[in-house]
């Protein structure tokens, strides 16, 4: 492990602050030195985001002390933060996007040319050598609207270099990334840190804090568990067990589930899509049997969604070759076909098809079922009502009332609901495209029990997903893809990361 300097950026202690008399923390200390990477972990709700916005100048203590390079600071708004060299980079991103990139990271504090007036050549050679440094090449005119999010990450924290910030804080920075974009984010952090920078990382994704973190703090219920340095933490299993105080033990996939049946429901042969410049799958064979759960493998990019949406016939790509689903020929030329001959897609991307935001729980979870209910559309709205109510209690679903608008719920309860609503329609066959991105583990442990005992009730279940650990807990076999080819499929007994990780490289 490398050296880690000692000159505290920040160090806090004893912080406290409630709301409406309900306590969200109390006594936590937490430092960051500088050229140091400290991840900050819990559950939804440990109290991570508040105890940031503390150190950001956006919540007061109640109690406690924050020095800044030593010296105690008051904190009273985000100005004072910046002035302290703290940027804080907010989970829901804070741009404007009908701004430019320029706009954008001088907003509030243009340079201003002698006679008063905005110096915008300044601005714009300023922001260039932010964002040379940071290795991404948009034109600082850009509108920030029309950037992708990881882009838009660099233009916040391009907006912090700028403002001299000694310390970056993220908060979970890379739960809308992409595997490609997760990767370039955590090279950038390191390279901040090797500069001297103090960084303080939040994630669910407990891969990239062993990957790149120096030190981790524990926080539970608004407490400060434990701070350790990573390589003392024995395992991700043990780090999951101090978030969630008690021992985990994720389900797993019983090596004498695996159906005994041997009927085919789910057939492809020589599946080759493309589209006009590349071929994304290129000659693809595999079986599923009925009540099999089977695992996409690969990196981003290696024809995981491509495969699943061509079984479900979304596929956007010129197809060669046969896909067979439960006895249909045919690819399906519909999603509403598709779930009429029994399947259900949960897709990647749940901010765009997972979930009506505005929409009450009930709404949310009824509306896939709707058209298959007896009766429609002449039946009892109680009936409905409390079948709604089972199915979000049976997929845990952490909510106060089913009238709540599903914006309202944590991500890690917003993918049990998308699933839950799938799993209503009563499926043979379930779909998942990395069903637990940005979920927490605890919320990840309750989507795999949901997703075998699907399973053990006898549907069949493929799952996408870039986590080795993932199909490893839940499958009975493993496709591993690589650039759009087959590279093997592993039955359970012969799973081992090594080989996923090698198969899946090309
Ligand atoms: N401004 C606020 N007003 C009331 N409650 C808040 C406020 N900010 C946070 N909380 C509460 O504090 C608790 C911790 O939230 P948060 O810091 O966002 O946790 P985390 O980031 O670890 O998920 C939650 O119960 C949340 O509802
Ligand atoms: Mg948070």
């Amino acid at each position: 492990m490398q050296a880690v300097e000692t000159t505290a950026l920040i160090e806090a202690t004893g912080l406290s602050i409630s709301f409406n008399g309900s306590t969200v923390l109390s006594d936590v200390d937490f430092g960051v030195a500088a050229g140091e990477v400290h991840a900050l972990v819990g559950e939804n709700g440990a109290g991570k985001s508040s105890l940031m916005k503390m150190l950001g100048g956006l919540y007061t203590p109640d109690r406690g002390t924050i020095r800044v390079r030593g010296v105690p600071a008051r904190l009273a708004g985000a100005k004072d933060a910046i002035d302290a060299g703290i940027a804080l980079i907010h989970q829901e991103l804070n741009l404007v996007d009908t701004l430019s990139v320029v706009d954008n990271i001088f907003l509030g504090k243009e340079i201003r040319t002698r006679f008063g007036f905005p110096d915008r050549a300044a601005m714009r050679a300023s922001a260039r050598r932010a964002l040379d440094q940071l290795g991404f090449h948009a034109h600082p005119d850009t509108l920030v609207g029309t950037l992708r999010v990881g882009e838009k990450q660099l233009v916040e924290i391009a907006k912090s270099l700028v403002a001299d910030a000694r310390v970056l804080i993220m908060d979970e920075p890379t739960s809308a990334l992409s595997d490609t974009e997760t990767h370039a984010l955590l090279g950038l952090v390191r390279r901040l840190r090797e500069r001297g920078m103090g960084i303080v990382l939040i994630s669910h994704r407990l891969s990239e804090i062993f990957e790149v973190a120096d030190r981790v703090t524990v926080l539970r219920d608004g407490r400060r568990i434990s701070t350790l340095r990573t390589a003392q933490i024995e395992s991700s299993t043990a780090l999951v067990s101090m978030m969630i105080g008690k021992d985990f033990a994720p389900p797993e996939r019983d090596a004498d589930a695996a159906p005994r049946s041997r009927n085919t429901v789910v057939d492809v042969s020589n599946l080759t899509l493309r589209a006009p410049a590349r071929t994304m799958v290129r000659e693809v064979s595999f079986s599923v049997f009925e009540g099999e759960v089977f695992g996409l493998s690969g990196l981003l990019g290696a024809g995981k969604t491509e495969l699943l949406e061509a079984i479900f016939g979304t596929s956007a790509y010129a197809l060669e070759g046969a896909v067979a689903v439960s006895g249909h020929r045919r690819p399906f030329r519909s999603p509403s076909e598709a779930a009429a001959a029994g399947l259900a897609f949960v897709t990647e991307d749940r901010k765009k098809d997972g979930l009506m935001l505005d929409h009450s729980l009930e709404a949310n979870l009824l509306l896939p079922s709707l058209p298959r209910v007896p009766g429609f559309p002449f039946y009892r709205r109680g009936r409905l009502r409390a079948w709604a109510a089972e199915r979000a209690r049976a997929s845990r679903v952490k909510h106060r009332s089913l009238a709540q608008p599903a914006r309202t719920l944590s991500g890690g309860n917003q993918q049990k609901l998308i699933i839950g609503k799938w799993l209503m329609t009563r499926p043979r066959i379930l779909l998942l495209d990395e069903p637990t991105r940005g979920v927490d583990v605890a919320a990840k442990a309750e989507i795999y029990r949901q997703i075998l005992e699907a399973a053990s009730s006898g549907v069949t279940v493929i799952v996408a997903s870039s986590e080795i650990d993932e199909l490893m807990l839940l499958c009975d076999r493993i496709l591993v893809l690589c650039e759009g080819q087959a590279k093997g499929i592993l039955p359970r007994g012969e799973f081992s990361a090594d080989v996923l990780i090698r198969l899946a490289s090309p």
